[in-house]
């Protein structure tokens, strides 16, 4: 238990403005600051922070509160959990008081699952580094594939020995339950028989916006055709996949700092992008992209670019998901890399000035990408060009922002040779049958 002395010191230290600007990327306005507010969905800024007051207020909901509220609300945590986070965030060094046995009563499940994933990332990072199999076969794949000893310690990849029992073993005999090893999906238990999930692969963590460990994804190491290249964890009660995107911990400060972030598909692009300098990146993990994720990244900044790699139909199959960034009101890119490469492959292959480069250049709004590329299907079918009008007019109907929408009715009339008149007459049908 944290005892009184350590409590008044971290509400002495901690700022407001600091802590919030962790989570929501603000701006100053007057003696306050001014963002979007983290806690409902908004496109006009009304979450004020009052660095001399120390409090936030947000005029759209109402929430309101201090530093240790705030990343109870926002992070979901006990009083004594974001205690502990702001004494870390400020180094405070927290003296304890001895457990009471209500304290050990209040550990809650989903502490005890976190203290489990911990043990487990730890268990296969140190497998990866100190031990003979996981150096002559994980560390050794992992250089090969170009990734530096430092950004692999960054993102605390590891690797799972390859027999039945390794990470259970070793967790039981560290005092893990067998039950908590099941929950987090990381043993599996039949008929009386457990075993690991995870077994000679290599080990990508995946951590929660405040960069605990909720899951893990596991690549294999050789191709084979019956098993599949990436095996996930389950989802549990600390991971909701829909919710979560890899690398958020490492990227948030930066995709605030630029405002903008780069969407990226697999965990081996988030590595690589990382590694050649750019850090605003996140990965959906092959997932089609969810609300949740969208506002994920809405609480850092409103500009997202969706990084393709060139392979057509899985290019349209996730053209809907973009569809709802532009509904949050966000501003949507798209680049697309060169057939055959992804982004993890492109930034090995190219200096960091060029791959910053290529981005900033091939980047188009996703408008624009999707007419042309839906025009060069259609080349000179009226029919198909007729389906297309309509499917690019319901895309711009998303856009909450009337001015906007005018702006693409504009630009889209030139890419298709249409004139105005009748995109705006179809945008108004669209309209006036949904709304
Ligand atoms: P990719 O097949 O593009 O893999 O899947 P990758 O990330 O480029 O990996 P490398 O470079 O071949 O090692 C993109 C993402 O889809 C998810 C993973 O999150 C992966 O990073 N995926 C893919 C799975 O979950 N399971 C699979 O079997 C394949
Ligand atoms: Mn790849």
């Amino acid at each position: 238990m944290i005892n009184n002395n350590t409590k008044q010191q971290i509400l002495e230290t901690v700022r407001i403005e600091e802590v919030v600007g962790d989570f929501v990327s603000l701006k100053k306005r007057g003696a306050n600051l001014l963002g979007n507010c983290p806690f409902h969905n908004e496109r006009t800024p009304s979450f004020t922070v009052s660095p001399v007051k120390g409090f936030y207020k947000c005029f759209g909901c109402g929430k309101a509160g201090d530093s240790i509220t705030f990343v109870m609300e926002h992070e979901h945590f006990t009083f004594p959990e974001a205690l502990r986070y702001l004494a870390k965030k400020y180094s405070i060094p927290i003296e304890e008081e001895a457990p009471t046995a209500e304290f050990i009563e209040q550990q809650t499940q989903r502490e005890n699952l976190f203290t489990v994933t911990a043990f487990a990332e730890k268990f296969y990072q140190d497998y990866l580094w100190e031990n003979e199999e996981g150096k002559a076969i994980g560390l050794s794949y992992f250089r090969e594939r170009g990734f530096t000893d430092d950004v692999i310690r960054r993102f605390n990849l590891g690797f799972a020995p390859d027999k039945w029992d390794g990470l259970v073993t070793a967790a039981e005999a560290a005092g893990h339950q067998q039950e908590l090893l099941e929950k987090t999906g990381l043993i599996i238990v039949q008929e009386n028989k457990k075993y690991d999930r995870f077994r000679g692969r290599v080990i990508f963590p995946i951590h929660n916006l405040t960069g605990r460990v909720v899951a893990f994804g596991a690549r294999i190491l050789k191709t084979d055709p019956k098993s599949p290249k990436y095996l996930n964890s389950p989802e549990t009660e600390i991971y909701y996949k829909s919710k979560n995107l890899y690398g958020i911990a490492q990227a948030r400060k930066s995709i605030a700092a630029f405002d903008s972030c780069y969407l990226v598909e697999g965990y081996t692009d988030v590595v690589s992008m990382h590694q050649a300098g750019i850090e605003n990146v996140v990965a959906s993990s092959g997932t089609a992209l969810t609300i949740e994720q969208i506002r994920l990244i809405g609480r850092y900044t409103r500009n997202i670019s969706v990084l393709y790699d060139g392979d057509p139909a899985g290019i349209k199959a996730s053209l809907r998901g973009i569809d709802l960034i532009l509904e949050e009101g966000m501003n949507v890119r798209v680049v697309l890399f060169p057939d055959g490469e992804d982004p993890d492959s492109y930034a090995k292959r190219v200096s960091t000035e060029e791959l910053k480069v290529f981005l900033k250049e091939q980047a188009v709004d996703f408008i624009t990408f999707k007419t042309k590329l839906l025009l060069s299907d259609a080349s000179g079918d009226p029919i198909k060009k007729a389906a297309l009008i309509r499917d690019i007019v319901e895309t711009i109907a998303k856009v909450p922002d009337a001015i906007t929408r005018s702006t693409y009715i504009k630009h889209t009339s030139d890419l298709m040779e249409m004139s105005e008149t009748v995109l705006i007459g179809e945008l108004n049908k669209i309209f006036t049958s949904t709304r």
